[in-house]
């Protein structure tokens, strides 16, 4: 017990400083060479650098890396380990977290080599549908640039847009899959915009009744360019462009869908949309505080919003949504 972890590489991300120190000191005890790292991003500075056998991430810090690191690296890279899985003892039963995070990297050992044993078999087949989607979420990607480009206050829009209804995904449970899908393909919510004209897209101050009515068809022209995909990546997208205008209360756009006929991935887009909207500057408004945008969120809960995302909302709380707004 006393080498459970002999010359094993742990970086230990997150997490008050103390506890991270604590859980270090006992991990050290089962001869683990320890690395702490403050916070997810340090945490995958120090990865990079040193290379490590597992880390080990706790506190907010956990979501965010798994955020971070693309679920493709998770498969390859070294394990990510939460608090909860290491199951953190009681003080005094020091030998614990060595030997329990032991058992979890024999574990992700045969769990890896498992699934490269299935991926040799299924390499040949999918390995060409992957470049295909490869290809084509790349050409989206470039797309979706092209039209933020042509609008200076929304460039970094679609990345906040992204992080935040994924945070909204995760907190109300999603898989971690459908959470990837929602990170990559909601920055092309607004794709279709690409097929508004500048003299409306870029008008200083409000726009006509008759030009709000064209710049409600990037709806359908985003949803439109996304169509007719075979991957289940670019579906969501297409979903997303799709729905992220419609309301809750069936007085959206472009299909006035209510309640839960609204896919909900759109729900989701929809409060990250208004919200990221709200807190930054516009040509027709100023920005808001971010709590007087919480406020609006909340408001519109069961009216505008789906009452489900608005709790979720609420729950991840201003450390989070400003997290997401800084993550462009
Ligand atoms: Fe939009
Ligand atoms: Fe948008």
């Amino acid at each position: 017990m006393d080498d459970a972890l002999a010359g094993t590489r742990v970086l230990i991300a997150g997490g008050d400083g103390e506890a991270a120190r604590a859980l270090g000191a006992r991990l050290a005890a089962g001869a683990a060479q320890v690395t702490v790292a403050p916070d997810a991003e340090a945490a995958v500075q120090a990865a990079l650098a040193g290379a490590p056998d597992v880390i080990v991430a706790l506190g907010a810090a956990e979501g965010e890396l798994r955020e971070l690191l693309d679920p493709l690296e998770l498969r390859t890279g070294p394990p990510l380990i939460g608090a909860a899985e290491l199951e953190l003892p009681e003080p005094g039963d020091e030998g614990a977290p060595a030997l329990r995070l032991r058992a979890l990297l024999d574990r992700a050992a045969l769990e890896r080599r498992t699934r490269e044993l299935e991926s040799a078999l299924a390499a040949q087949t999918v390995g060409r549908r992957r470049d295909l989607d490869g290809v084509r979420i790349e050409m989206l990607r470039r797309l979706a640039l092209a039209a933020e480009y042509r609008d200076d206050n929304t460039r970094e829009h679609t990345e906040r847009v992204a992080a935040l209804a994924a945070r909204l995904g995760r907190r109300l449970g999603l898989s971690e899959l459908a959470v990837s899908h929602i990170r990559h393909a909601a920055p092309l919510h607004d794709v279709g915009k690409i097929a508004i004209p500048d003299s409306i897209l870029l008008k200083p101050g409000r726009l006509s009744a008759q030009e709000f009515e064209v710049v409600k068809t990037h709806a359908e022209a985003g949803a439109r360019v996304l169509a007719d995909a075979e991957s289940e990546l670019l579906e969501v997208a297409e979903s997303i462009a799709r729905a992220h205008h419609e309301r809750w209360d069936g007085t959206g756009y472009p299909d006035a869908l209510a309640g839960s006929e609204i896919p909900l991935v759109g729900r989701l887009v929809h409060v990250a949309d208004v919200f990221d909207i709200l807190v930054n500057e516009r040509p027709y408004k100023e920005a808001f505080s971010v709590e007087a945008a919480a406020e609006e969120i909340t408001g519109g809960a069961g009216t505008q919003f789906d009452p489900d995302v608005v709790v979720a909302f609420d729950a991840l709380g201003a450390g989070s949504w400003t997290a997401a707004l800084q993550s462009s």
